[in-house]
């Protein structure tokens, strides 16, 4: 599993962040498919949703940490940030809803869909604000330095939803040494 949240070019976080919308996408369509199928859940969904919620946690977590305090501070667009990071919030809280419906079969395809539109317009509005604004006002070696440490970060991330994480006390209590690692590697490599 930790392949698939660790994949894309550790060369541009562009690349890093693309690479994970496209597998969720493409995650999300076959969950769609297979429930429009068959309307209920399904044994061999297990796999694809248990990857999902693995890519999902990470990959928010990383741009929480990593992307979005860039957003903030250095391109001075704490606005965008906050409403990005709401969008993640909403979403958290579906799939802590979702994660938690395994015995309560008949609701989990209205809250799957409810799931799919909001992920699916939270990386559409990403990909036309956020990504942009790296590939123009970020230079490359910048965009390199937060691939690797998005990907650590992800790696590094509950496999779980928690609806409040990681802005809660408990996201931050496993995601503090996280953080307080990538302090030292920037103090480190900006001296
Ligand atoms: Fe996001
Ligand atoms: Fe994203």
């Amino acid at each position: 599993m930790s392949a698939e949240i660790g994949s894309g070019s550790v060369d541009d976080v562009l690349i890093v962040l693309t690479n994970q919308h496209e597998r969720a996408r493409a995650i999300l369509a076959e969950l769609h498919e297979t429930v429009a199928a068959v309307a209920e859940i399904t044994r061999d969904m297990a796999g694809p949703f248990r990857e999902l919620v693995q890519l999902l946690v990470a990959h928010e977590a990383a741009e929480e940490l990593v992307v979005y305090p860039t957003l903030k501070t250095e391109l001075e667009e704490g606005r965008l940030a906050e409403a990005l990071m709401g969008e993640e919030h909403e979403a958290k809280q579906l799939l802590a809803k979702l994660e938690k419906m395994s015995a309560g079969f008949f609701e989990f395809p209205d809250a799957l869909a409810a799931f799919e539109m909001k992920v699916l317009a939270h990386a559409e509005h990403e990909e036309q604000t956020v990504f942009p604004l790296l590939e123009q006002r970020c230079p490359p070696a910048e965009r390199q330095k937060m691939a690797s440490d998005f990907l650590y970060v992800a790696a590094k991330a509950p496999s779980h939803a928690h609806a409040h994480s990681p802005e809660s006390a408990v996201g931050n209590a496993v995601l503090g040494p996280v953080l307080a690692t990538i302090d030292r590697v920037r103090d480190a490599t900006h001296r």
